[in-house]
């Protein structure tokens, strides 16, 4: 075994959610290990900034603002990632949202705006890496899924998140053996709880050291812990893994 397998040199990735996070850790990361990386975001000063944190560290980033909602605005920004950096052979889908509301009074538009963002979403991204990526003649793509996917979340009314992040789980199987014979692997992580701008929010950050508590490794993840496992699902290191969901979750679902 090579230890060059891990290495992403040459590599061009596509990281969405880029702007913050476990997707800001990950760009960073992955240009690191020698990937050239287009961001993806929303848009906005944080975006810009991790492009310009992986310049100034000699990478290659490149900031392309666009809501992983629109189908077409993800084709263009993936051409003007392969029109800027070469052909995509790596992805990361991190782009999410989360809020809270009992399940009995969640009004259609909070239920449907989360399975757009976090579910619809990651099939678009999937769909518009995946087209770059027929071109270079093969890929990795990792959607960042969630341990929620397996788990109902103590405390957290969220049944619209639970029920998008099984998707992506589910969505990255089927991608799996659709693509596999045009050298596309699709793999999900699933990230425990995560010290990110997403759990500040009001209904979860107070519940987070008890978390901590309740997990076996004993502390919340910080979006770095999440790179390493992203970074081996992308590269040769994993040729013979495709369809699987990676949990990093500090053993929290083990008992
Ligand atoms: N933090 C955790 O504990 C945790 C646990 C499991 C899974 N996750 C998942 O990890 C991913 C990253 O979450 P995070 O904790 O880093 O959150 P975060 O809020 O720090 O980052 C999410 C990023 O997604 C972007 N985004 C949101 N909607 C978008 C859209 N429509 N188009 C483009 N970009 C959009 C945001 O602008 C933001 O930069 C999410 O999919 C989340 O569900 C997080």
């Amino acid at each position: 075994m090579e230890l060059s397998k891990f290495d992403l040199s040459g590599r061009v990735a596509v990281v969405t959610g880029a702007a913050s996070g476990i997707g800001r850790a990950t760009a960073v990361g992955l240009a690191g290990l020698g990937a050239a990386v287009g961001c993806v975001d929303l848009g906005g000063s944080d975006l810009e900034g991790v492009a310009a944190e992986i310049k100034r560290s000699g990478g290659k980033g490149l900031a392309v603002a666009v809501d992983v909602t629109d189908r077409t605005g993800l084709d263009g920004a993936v051409q003007r990632i392969e029109g800027d950096l070469g052909p995509v052979s790596a992805a990361v889908n991190a782009a999410g949202i989360a809020n809270a509301e009992r399940g009995e009074v969640m009004p259609s538009t909070q239920w449907q705006k989360v399975i757009d963002v976090d579910l619809t979403g990651v099939f678009f991204s999937c769909q518009a890496e995946a087209s770059s990526m027929f071109r270079a003649g093969g890929g990795s793509i990792v959607n960042i899924a969630s341990m929620s996917a397996r788990i109902a979340n103590r405390g957290l009314y969220q049944a619209h998140y639970n029920a998008a992040k099984a998707g992506v789980v589910q969505l990255g199987r089927s991608l799996a053996w659709e693509w596999a014979d045009r050298g596309i692997r699709v793999n999900s992580v699933s990230p425990g709880y995560t010290k990110t701008p997403m759990t500040q929010r009001p209904e979860q950050a107070n519940a987070m050291e008890g978390y901590a508590k309740e997990t076996p490794l004993a502390r919340n993840a910080v979006p770095d812990d999440i790179v390493g496992p992203v970074a081996f699902l992308l590269s040769e290191a994993a040729s013979f893994v495709t369809g699987i969901d990676l949990l990093v979750d500090g053993g929290f679902t083990i008992w």
